[in-house]
């Protein structure tokens, strides 16, 4: 461990300087021979059945080709990446505004926009379900079989002696809001059809195998008829990780049926409209305590919004139910988590996959028990966190890697917590704000079945190092940290490697790249496969360099006899390998730990490691205006082992500014359906003058299971930001803010009530 030489240096990334100057062909550059546009029709109701298609018009516009629709598919009209719910293209009914019932294909991608526009649909409307509260309080006409897409539970301990045992017993509800992910490049793909019947996607997306395999389904085809190749893709935050198999497997079915390419680009409009978004919470925390601090029991109902389809909605209501206390000790507690359908556009996963929102839950209640208790926020915290040999709530006990309290402590420390004091007599109110989290590495005993990653590496003659691994680079930055851990496994220099774009065709099925899965999933695979090469590369240089292979070290591209101190060049033992017929391609493969966890109670080993993270949020509120300006987020995270720190860096930076949007200016509206925020000028990113100063702060408790000890970074970068924003604008203003966004008009109209 203490050996490390490229593990642990900020490289820079290999992706950087194509894409900074703007190089990258993303696939709006991207032309092929005889490509053809495909636009979606969807549906403009959001719930009901459409009678009759008329194509007069459409059909009239120049350069039109042709309309597909569900009597086009070859095999099965079904999309649903975990529950069967969901058709590739509407059969009769629609369930909400943007529910797919075609695809125009055009010469152009005009002509397919305009075409789509004219084609008219008539409908018989239901009435729609547009709110949680709505679909759960409905006893008929249900959007599925039932309204309840998923539930996910937690019962561990005796709750009402728990709660009989509780000096104070604390409720409070919370809310927390839709998020789009507005990633820059918007879902984008081309399909070709080939003559001998496969099918082959070129795609801006997250999860290849997902692709393939919902293609396959759709075609009836064999995995290995279906190849799928990863594009560069400009942002996916889960965005991409289960709506580009819808968006490319319509283009696959009009690429079969007109026999060209087709190119699909939603438009910002469309995609806003069509694709999914973070799920929004409502939430009832119930939570007894001893007058000292010590949670006793709670009862806690997480209740989403899943849209018209499950899509990922059980992964979202899983991972909520058994994060939905926090990083703390609780002996008894109840959870239910359930996602209920909606005739509006479907939810899914985000950065977090409902983590984001249960912990918005669980630190504002943190916060406000320490409110009830008059107790610092911090010492609450402290006096109840899971440290090693602690049990979370879902009764797992974690020896390991668990650097939750040291989180709080160095973030506190750098944000001076015990010392701050604002003057808060002026038009500017001041706050700190805290939030602590864990967060489950990889899928959890829910997704353990497909938990398993692979590598594919290659070395040539010239002693180069091709890498080609089943998970994927988004933005980011897996190539950086894919080529460190590569280097540092065979002994060679970074600039030896060489990471191949994901091709379904060169690395066994590796599940989807999410849950914060790369570094853990790739690292130990890149070690899997170099523990099967390292003895043969130790083999072939004592033949070459005459001598006992246990004398043999690799290291830095130099290939050293410790004995006699001679040393050769890495690639001097390569060109020696070759011509000798020594095989020099290995493949790599890891599959997450068995767990054990019961799904009717909720108890168990939910996931075989997790993350943890503390967020400090500086304010400052102008109770004139009602705007809170984020000033700084000291973000604390247990890494495990920084594979990357400026990479940590970068996610911990994304992660916030994220964090920061959601807290507080993103503000996602719908009218019966309709998003009525489907640009920037409405729906308000948070710029360079929106976003805080983070300091970020690494603590490295190593992982024993983690490739070099490291833990996943992507998505507990996000998590605890938004529970701190509100958290010290709730302490700047003396008021329990309990709903996100904090924008102005909801800050003000607080204010106003209280005065
Ligand atoms: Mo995801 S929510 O891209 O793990």
């Amino acid at each position: 461990m203490d050996d490390l030489s490229i593990i642990g240096q900020s490289l820079s990334r290999p992706d950087a300087p194509e894409k900074t100057t703007g190089k990258t062909r993303f696939l709006t550059d991207i032309s092929v021979k005889n490509m053809v546009y495909g636009a979606p029709v969807y549906s403009s109701i959001p719930y009901g059945e459409f009678t009759q298609i008329d194509l007069l018009d459409a059909e009239k516009v120049n350069g039109f080709i042709d309309f597909v629709s569900a009597k086009d598919i070859p095999a099965e009209n079904q999309i649903g990446v975990i529950i069967q719910d969901q058709p590739l293209f509407a059969h009769k009914t629609v369930r909400y505004i943007g529910d797919s019932i075609g695809l125009v294909v055009a010469k152009t991608q005009e002509a397919a926009l305009e075409a789509a526009g004219l084609v008219k649909i008539n409908y018989l409307e239901k009435n729609p379900y547009l709110s949680i509260d709505e679909s759960r309080d409905a006893i008929e006409k249900f959007i599925h079989e039932t309204n309840l897409a998923c539930h996910h539970r937690v019962r561990k301990g005796d709750i009402d002696s728990g709660f009989d045992k509780a000096d104070q017993i604390i409720e409070a509800r919370f809310k927390t809001p839709y998020q789009e992910h507005y990633y820059l490049e918007p879902q984008a793909c081309i399909a070709f059809s080939d003559e001998d019947g496969s099918i082959k996607i070129l795609g801006s997306l997250q999860c290849p195998f997902y692709v393939q395999k919902a293609v396959a389904n759709v075609f009836g085809l064999s995995y290995d008829k279906v190849l799928v190749e990863q594009a560069p893709t400009g942002g996916a935050f889960g965005g991409k990780e289960d709506i580009p198999s819808e968006v490319c497997a319509r283009a696959a079915v009009a690429a079969k049926k007109i026999g060209q390419p087709v190119k699909v680009v939603y438009n910002r409009r469309d995609d806003v409209q069509l694709t999914s978004k973070r799920h929004p919470f409502q939430m009832h925390y119930k939570v007894g305590v001893k007058n000292d601090g010590t949670l006793i029991a709670a009862k806690i109902l997480l209740e989403e919004n899943a849209g018209a389809y499950a899509t990922l909605s059980t992964v979202v209501s899983y991972r909520s139910a058994a994060h939905a206390m926090g990083p703390y000790v609780i002996p008894n507690i109840h959870v239910d988590s359930n996602s209920y359908y909606t005739n509006l556009p479907p939810a899914g996963a985000f950065r977090g996959f409902g983590s984001p929102q249960a912990a918005f839950g669980h630190e504002r209640m943190m916060d406000v028990i320490a409110d009830k208790l008059n107790m610092d926020p911090m010492e609450l915290r402290l006096k109840n966190i899971i440290k090693p040999g602690s049990q979370t709530q879902t009764a797992q006990i974690l020896n390991e890697s668990v650097g939750a309290e040291e989180t709080i402590r160095k973030a506190a420390k750098l944000a001076q917590w015990t010392s701050f004091d604002p003057d808060q007599s002026g038009r500017f109110k001041h706050g700190l704000g805290m939030s602590a989290i864990h967060y489950g590495n990889c899928l959890g005993a829910a997704g353990w079945h497909m938990d398993g990653s692979g590598v594919n590496i290659k070395i040539s003659a010239s002693g180069d190092v091709y890498v080609a691994y089943g998970l994927i680079e988004m933005g980011q930055g897996a190539e950086t940290t894919v080529t460190q851990m590569t280097a540092e496994a065979l002994g060679v220099l970074p600039d030896r490697i060489k990471v191949l774009p994901t091709d379904s065709a060169q690395v066994p099925d590796s599940g989807p790249a999410v849950a914060s899965r790369n570094v853990v999933m790739t690292g130990n695979a890149i070690r899997d496969a170099s523990q099967k090469l390292m003895p043969i590369l130790k083999k072939s240089a004592s033949q070459l360099m005459e001598c006992d292979e246990s004398n043999i070290t690799i290291k830095n591209d130099k290939v050293t006899d410790n004995q006699s101190g001679t040393e050769i060049g890495f690639h001097e033992l390569c060109d020696f390998m070759s011509k000798s017929n020594i095989p020099m391609e290995f493949t790599g493969w890891w599959h997450t730990p068995k767990l054990e966890y019961d799904a009717e109670t909720g108890i168990g080993e939910a996931y075989f490691s997790y993350s943890f993270a503390t967020h400090i949020a500086k304010v400052r509120v102008d109770t004139f205006t009602g705007q809170v300006f984020v000033d700084k987020i000291f973000a604390a995270h247990d890494v495990g082992k920084a594979i990357n720190p400026a990479g940590i860096e970068g996610q911990v930076e994304g992660g916030v500014v994220q964090g920061i949007g959601w807290a507080t200016t993103e503000d996602f509206k719908m009218d019966h359906g309709v998003v009525t925020t489907p640009n920037l000028s409405t729906y308000l990113l948070p710029t360079a003058l929106d976003s805080a100063e983070v300091e970020t702060i690494i603590v490295e408790k190593p992982e024993p299971e983690g490739p070099w000890g490291a833990k996943g970074i992507g998505e507990p970068s996000i998590i605890p930001t938004a529970g701190a924003i509100a958290n010290a604008v709730s302490s700047a203003l003396g008021i329990q803010m309990n709903e996100i966004p904090l924008t102005p008009e909801k800050v003000l109209t607080h204010l106003n009530k209280t005065e």
